[in-house]
């Protein structure tokens, strides 16, 4: 099974009652021969739009963290926990984040064999790691998900955006260094790859509203 197989069977899913809710899943996105894979929490109301992850202010601010430390969203690949937004936006509950991530993200993870994973915030590091574990505590110390591969957790852009001042800037440099240490990482694992485009990607002229209104 790749990728493709694998997005044209999630199209199809409707086996938990988040999708009611949603236009439809929302896959990945980025180059699947990265090593390393970013995941985030679920689609938000922009992303379940454009059916694109991490498109809307969170994905906005993501893409300039990346850049900072070279890397370009097509370059790398970014997914999420849960597939479907839930109403509201309200934040997904660990046993909805575990029914659909062994459903899809654990078979992506299979497929793609990253080499580094970057859990961003919470709900990517409750179930990358362990639901114990603390972001604010845990955040930019490596961990061996179940599966076998080395996370990293750092906060997700959507935390950023609801702090000021010194707080914002201070934890604007751990993700920094965060994303740096993957990067390291994934450099020296998968030498020679190449992590960044020549520009950024603009995702809104390769994703369109999946409902005209
Ligand atoms: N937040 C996430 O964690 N993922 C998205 O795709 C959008 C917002």
């Amino acid at each position: 099974m790749d990728l493709d197989a694998l997005a044209k069977e999630l199209d199809q899913c409707e086996q938990c009652p988040l999708r009611k809710d949603a236009i439809a899943p929302v896959g990945w996105y980025g180059n699947p021969h990265s090593p390393i894979v970013f995941v985030g929490e679920g689609p938000g109301g922009v992303e379940d739009d454009f059916g694109c992850p991490l498109i809307g202010p969170s994905g906005q601010l993501l893409d300039k963290a990346l850049w900072s430390v070279q890397m370009t969203r097509d370059r790398v690949l970014t997914t999420n926990v849960i597939k479907c937004r839930p109403k509201n936006n309200r934040t997904p509950d660990i046993a909805e984040a575990s029914f659909c991530a062994k459903l899809w993200l654990e078979r992506e993870l299979e497929i793609i064999q990253p080499k580094v994973i970057v859990a961003l915030g919470g709900v990517a590091l409750h179930y990358l790691g362990n639901p114990d574990m603390r972001i604010t505590r845990d955040r930019g110390q490596w961990f061996r998900t179940e599966q076998g591969f080395d996370c990293i957790a750092t906060y997700h852009p959507a935390y950023l955006l609801r702090l000021y001042g010194k707080q914002q800037v201070a934890a604007k440099w751990d993700v920094f260094h965060d994303l740096q240490a993957a990067k390291a990482r994934a450099e020296m694992l998968a030498p020679g790859y190449q992590f960044a485009s020549e520009e950024k990607v603009d995702l809104f002229k390769l994703f369109h509203r999946r409902i005209q209104g």
